[in-house]
């Protein structure tokens, strides 16, 4: 059962951290007058601030001594360049999660590059297609990894930004802390690892132990939730608030409030809110996430200062983002393609091919994958695709595809509105959920569960297009 977070640690420490704790982001990259952005990342341990009081620091593995790791921010449609240095005690590649990039810049050991060894470099460098929240992890022992730090937000600014009065990002991580802040080592729980995953006791907002986030009233928030914890599920709630989505793993929506009031965000996904401050001027309001049952707890809160309010009405502008360039697919010609996901506990289920815990359509691909196994299905450049997710297990999975984003059509039959599209679909226990996608981009691309020990389990796979 996942552990109550944030519950364990002092109050004083809450009230201290509340400087920082908004403000800890760093931004890097650097533009250069071609329009291309170069940036350098290295990877290594560092010891984080995370708690602040008297709490140690706690060791973790970083891009850039930070975690999360710094912010990149690039223009949509510029080339981009990272030169990736390995100062990690073990190998490592890059993941430019959601970004619709060329397959030899994917970051996949062992598929589609080597990995990056001790002491070793890589260069990535690709061009974003698409604006947008998207983010940057390891994906070479990436449960542990990313686990231990390694992930940072990948923001992707339109050409025209829609008009808001401040545009902030959330990256929400979850880590298993002792008292001393250090983490608790074991990713490798076989039992946890056949159930919900490691989800962990202390949620962090940029990397701190969140207190409360300063406001004004009237003032329009743009705010990127991004999860990139490697287990824990969120249902974000913004108390005496009406948060409206406006984008779904980076990819626009028709702006919408969510069905009950909850924003769901399972691992590796992004929503974008417009959140315009409409409370009371000196009051405070609660950010709940009360996805596990009986285990809900405040991750933060929004003060508003004294000031009269910025306007007495909510802006006007428009919260519709921009369209992306990714093409509609046709449902009509597509390909069907059945996707079961077994295994787990509960699942009555026996061995596998491959032994791994989970399994998709009775095959496991463990680990960071096992290339030699066969893809779930080979597919002609150019034609649509419609991925049929039967969940046969007692447990949740957020499924993502690798370079492509699709539109996600219907769950147990009835239609999604809203032009939901993503990259990363969180498919309920049980659940059947259709999505469908162009496949315009050549190569090999794996689809798996992004909590990681699913993942790591067997619920992964891969899909060429030819
Ligand atoms: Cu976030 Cu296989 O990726
Ligand atoms: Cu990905
Ligand atoms: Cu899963």
């Amino acid at each position: 059962m996942p552990l109550t977070p944030n519950a364990t640690l002092p109050r004083r420490q809450l009230l201290l951290s509340a400087a920082g704790a908004f403000t800890a982001a760093a931004t890097k990259a650097a533009a250069m007058p071609a329009g291309i952005t170069i940036t350098r990342l290295t990877t290594g341990p560092a010891a984080v601030r995370m708690i602040g009081g008297e709490t140690p620091a706690t060791e973790l593995w970083t891009y850039d001594r930070l975690a999360p790791g710094p912010i990149i921010r690039l223009p949509q449609g510029k080339p981009f360049h990272a030169a990736v240095e390995n100062r990690l005690a073990q190998s490592t590649t890059v993941h430019w999660h959601g970004i619709r990039l060329p397959n030899a810049m994917d970051g996949i050991p062992g598929l589609t590059q080597k990995p990056i060894p001790p002491g070793g470099r890589f260069d990535y460098a690709f061009t974003p297609p698409d604006a947008g929240t998207f983010w940057y992890h390891s994906h070479d022992n990436g449960l542990e990894q990313i686990g231990r730090g390694l992930a940072g937000a990948l923001l992707i600014e339109e050409a025209v930004p829609p008009t808001v009065d401040r545009d902030l990002v959330w990256t929400l991580q979850d880590w298993r802390l002792d008292p001393d802040a250090q983490i608790v080592p074991g990713f490798d729980n076989r039992m946890e690892a056949a159930m919900d995953g490691r989800v962990g006791n202390t949620v962090t907002i940029n990397g701190r132990l969140p207190a409360t986030l300063a406001v004004r009233a009237g003032e329009r928030v743009r705010l990127r939730l991004l999860n990139a914890a490697i287990a824990r599920i969120l249902a974000l709630r913004f108390e005496g608030h009406r948060p409206v989505i406006v984008a779904l793993d980076g990819q626009p929506c028709d702006p919408h409030e969510p069905a009950d009031g909850r924003i769901l965000l399972g691992p590796a996904m992004r929503v974008d809110i417009m959140l315009d401050m409409q409370g009371e001027p000196g009051r405070t309001y609660q950010v709940v996430d009360d996805f596990y049952e009986r285990l809900s707890y405040t991750l933060t809160r929004l003060a508003y200062d004294q000031a009269t309010p910025l306007r007495p009405h909510p802006l006007a502008a428009t919260r519709q983002l921009p369209p992306n360039p990714v093409p509609r697919p046709e449902l009509g010609s597509a390909v069907l393609q059945e996707v079961r996901l077994q295994g787990g506990m509960m699942s009555g289920m026996g061995r596998m091919m491959g032994g791994g815990t989970w399994a998709i359509n009775d095959r496991s691909m463990t680990g960071d994958g096992s290339m030699s196994m066969p893809p779930l299905l080979r597919i002609a450049r150019g034609r649509s695709c419609i991925l049929d997710f039967r969940n046969e297990t007692a447990w949740w999975h957020p499924m993502h595809l690798h370079g492509h984003s699709f539109r996600v059509l219907s769950r147990n039959g009835a239609p999604v509105p809203h032009d939901a599209w993503g990259d990363t679909v969180l498919v309920r226990p049980r659940e059947h959920v259709r999505v469908a996608f162009v496949a315009d981009n050549p190569g090999t691309w794996l689809l798996h569960c992004h909590v990681m020990e699913h993942q790591d389990g067997g619920l992964m796979t891969t899909i060429d297009v030819i």
